[in-house]
């Protein structure tokens, strides 16, 4: 496979690596030998995910049990890898979570949670490790967006507009970084089978039960693209041609497709 070399003996940080599409990112990136940092609230999760690639790799794990809400959870992290003397050469910006229902139920706390975990810390991440990546002039950022970012989200409206902020604020950044040898590639997957429905309290409804795609399938897309360089990935066909279609209808519809898509 092109560019299987690339990532030997570097190091990923994935935060949000004690299930679903972080495992899968950490499975992936394992494959391509690469170190990674873990980075959850769960302790144990984390602990049998290393035990699990170290059987398997020849890598080091470092796992990080760490609530990335808590204050200066950012700082603090960047703080440990860099008293550690590790090089962050990969930033995984996948932890996040949805809330499904409408917005005038939501409960504020919960909603404040969803944009400080979804952008806040994602932006504050990205700024922290950039700067030694340009300097090194190498380095590959991935942030982790949705399908939802595409269009409004009814029933997700707090979540769709935040990923609307992860895509926008992602292809800009790759932009900007266009002349440096770092590269920060968007990946938006569509419904996934990981834990995210259950946090965001949907039990999955006919269209997610059909178009869902596994973690393993959703990793191995996002890694291609970011070790291309790419700028955006939707991961599947049919994710990739909804949101096509989205494009050329009016915006209401969209809305309420998205709606009638997410219900
Ligand atoms: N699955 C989908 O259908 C889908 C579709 C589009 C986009 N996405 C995006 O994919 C990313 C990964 O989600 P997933 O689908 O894999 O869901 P998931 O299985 O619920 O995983 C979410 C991860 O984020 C971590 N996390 C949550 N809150 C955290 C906190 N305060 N501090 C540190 N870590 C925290 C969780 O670990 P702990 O609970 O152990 O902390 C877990 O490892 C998210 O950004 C999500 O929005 C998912």
């Amino acid at each position: 496979m092109k560019n299987r070399n690339i990532l030997r003996n570097k190091t990923a940080l994935i935060t949000g690596a004690s299930s679903g599409l972080g495992v899968d990112f950490a499975r992936g990136l394992a494959d391509y030998g690469c170190h990674l940092i873990l980075v959850a609230r769960r302790e144990n999760r984390l602990a049998d995910l290393k035990q699990e690639i170290i059987d398997k790799h020849d890598v080091e794990v470092t796992i990080i049990p760490m609530d990335l809400l808590s204050p200066d959870a950012p700082q603090k992290l960047f703080d440990r890898i860099r008293d550690e003397g590790k090089t962050v050469d990969v930033l995984i910006n996948n932890a996040g979570f949805g809330i499904y229902g409408e917005f005038i139920d939501t409960p504020w706390e919960r909603i404040k949670q969803l944009i400080d975990l979804d952008i806040v810390v994602l932006v504050r991440l990205t700024k922290l490790f950039l700067g030694d990546m340009v300097k090194r002039d190498s380095g590959y950022i991935m942030q982790i967006a949705s399908t939802g970012a595409y269009q409004p989200m009814p029933m997700y409206a707090c979540y769709g507009a935040a990923k609307s902020f992860v895509l926008n604020f992602g292809e800009a950044l790759n932009y900007e970084l266009r002349n440096t040898g770092v590269s920060c590639t968007v990946v938006s997957p569509g419904p996934t089978r990981t834990e995210f429905l259950e946090v965001a309290g949907q039990k999955p409804n006919l269209y997610q039960r059909l178009t869902m795609m596994s973690g393993e399938e959703v990793a191995k897309i996002g890694i291609a693209a970011m070790l291309n360089g790419k700028s955006s990935v939707v991961t599947g066909k049919i994710n990739t041609l909804t949101i096509w279609l989205s494009r050329w209808v009016p915006r209401r519809l969209s809305t309420a497709s998205a709606y009638m898509l997410a219900k």
